[in-house]
């Protein structure tokens, strides 16, 4: 995979990353296989959060944990990735971004992950009582010792971001949005064309809809969507036949196609679906092809 600046940073990234929320159990060999194929694959940012591991029934911190022990009996793995992970999420408060609790979280990520350096550090989510002042200094302080290398944020609005960046003297070089042809807001809230007119580089979580756009249609769920994404799996469908792709390559090359480039990270815990997922780059969406796709997720024609 070719790859590019995140951001207007140094750090070479490809244009596809994987992602470990969903990254669980004990099994090293299991895990590091993940890793591994990943790798293989030319799919080289990592994107981690202290809090992955709680939604698979673990415990905070554990997601980073194993990765640390994939690290610890493979550490050649290290130098071949773009280490990021995320804090800011604190269950129960449930977000604080205090220098203070900024500078712990990223003592602690460093210690699970066995690493001396993460190369993109990310806030997870905006907390309204965190001054971007403070935020600014205390990361500036973390990349000046070494700690860090980079910054980025999450579901972040525009003004919050720019709020950040305001304090900060070097570029937020990520920003990571949910991002799909299904959650495909940040077409419209601001987020992509801000990522254009900076030079920040998306990051698209949940690029397959958090599994909803691989399922096959007898298995939805009843509810108010469910008409709209059969309807958006059958254009998708119809165009990966065309192409000779599968569906869930379609929504990704969606995603990719965009002019901001967003990275869609990976969430399968599958290695031969990471494989299936890195086939998205082989695709390309014609103009009419691409805003039929988004016709049929809003369920209504574009102005
Ligand atoms: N910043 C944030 O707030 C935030 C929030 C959520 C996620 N994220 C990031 O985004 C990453 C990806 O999120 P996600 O896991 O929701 O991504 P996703 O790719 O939209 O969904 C992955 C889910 O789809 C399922 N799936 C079913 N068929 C599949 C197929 N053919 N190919 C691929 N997946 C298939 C996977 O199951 P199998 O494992 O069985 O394949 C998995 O459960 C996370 O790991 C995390 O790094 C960030």
């Amino acid at each position: 995979m070719k790859k590019h600046n995140l951001g207007k940073s140094r750090l070479q990234v490809s244009p596809i990353a994987y992602g470990f929320w969903r990254f669980g159990g004990t099994d090293v060999k299991t895990a590091r296989t993940k890793v591994e194929t990943a790798l293989e694959m030319g799919i080289n940012l990592m994107d981690h959060a202290d809090i992955y591991g709680v939604d698979g029934g673990g415990q905070f911190g554990d997601a980073e944990l194993l990765f640390g022990k994939v690290l610890q009996e493979a550490p050649h793995l290290r130098d071949q990735m773009v280490l990021g992970t995320k804090g800011g999420i604190v269950l129960g408060v449930p977000y604080d971004s205090s220098g203070a609790y900024i500078e712990q979280a990223v003592d602690n990520s460093l210690k699970r992950l066995g690493v001396d350096v993460i190369d993109l550090w990310q806030i997870h989510r905006p907390d309204f009582l965190g001054h971007p002042e403070e935020i600014a200094a205390t990361l500036t302080k973390l990349r000046n010792r070494g700690k860090i290398k980079e910054v980025g944020v999450s579901n972040y609005t525009p003004s919050q971001f720019r709020a950040l960046q305001a304090h900060l003297s070097f570029p937020i070089a990520s920003h990571q949005p949910e991002f799909s042809c299904w959650a495909h807001e940040p077409l419209r809230d601001g987020i992509l064309d801000q990522c254009l007119e900076l030079s920040v580089t998306p990051l698209a979580w949940s690029p397959l809809g958090g599994g909803r756009l691989a399922q096959t249609t007898g298995d939805l769920a009843d509810g108010p969507d469910k008409n709209r994404l059969i309807n958006l799996l059958k254009v998708l469908d119809q165009i990966a036949e065309e192409q000779g792709k599968t569906r869930t390559q379609l929504a990704l090359a969606w995603v990719l196609q965009h002019p901001a480039k967003p990275i869609p990270i990976l969430g399968t815990q599958r290695p031969e679906r990471i494989q299936e997922g890195a086939g998205a780059l082989d695709v390309t969406l014609s103009r009419t092809q691409w805003n039929a796709i988004l016709v049929a997720a809003q369920g209504e024609p574009l102005p």
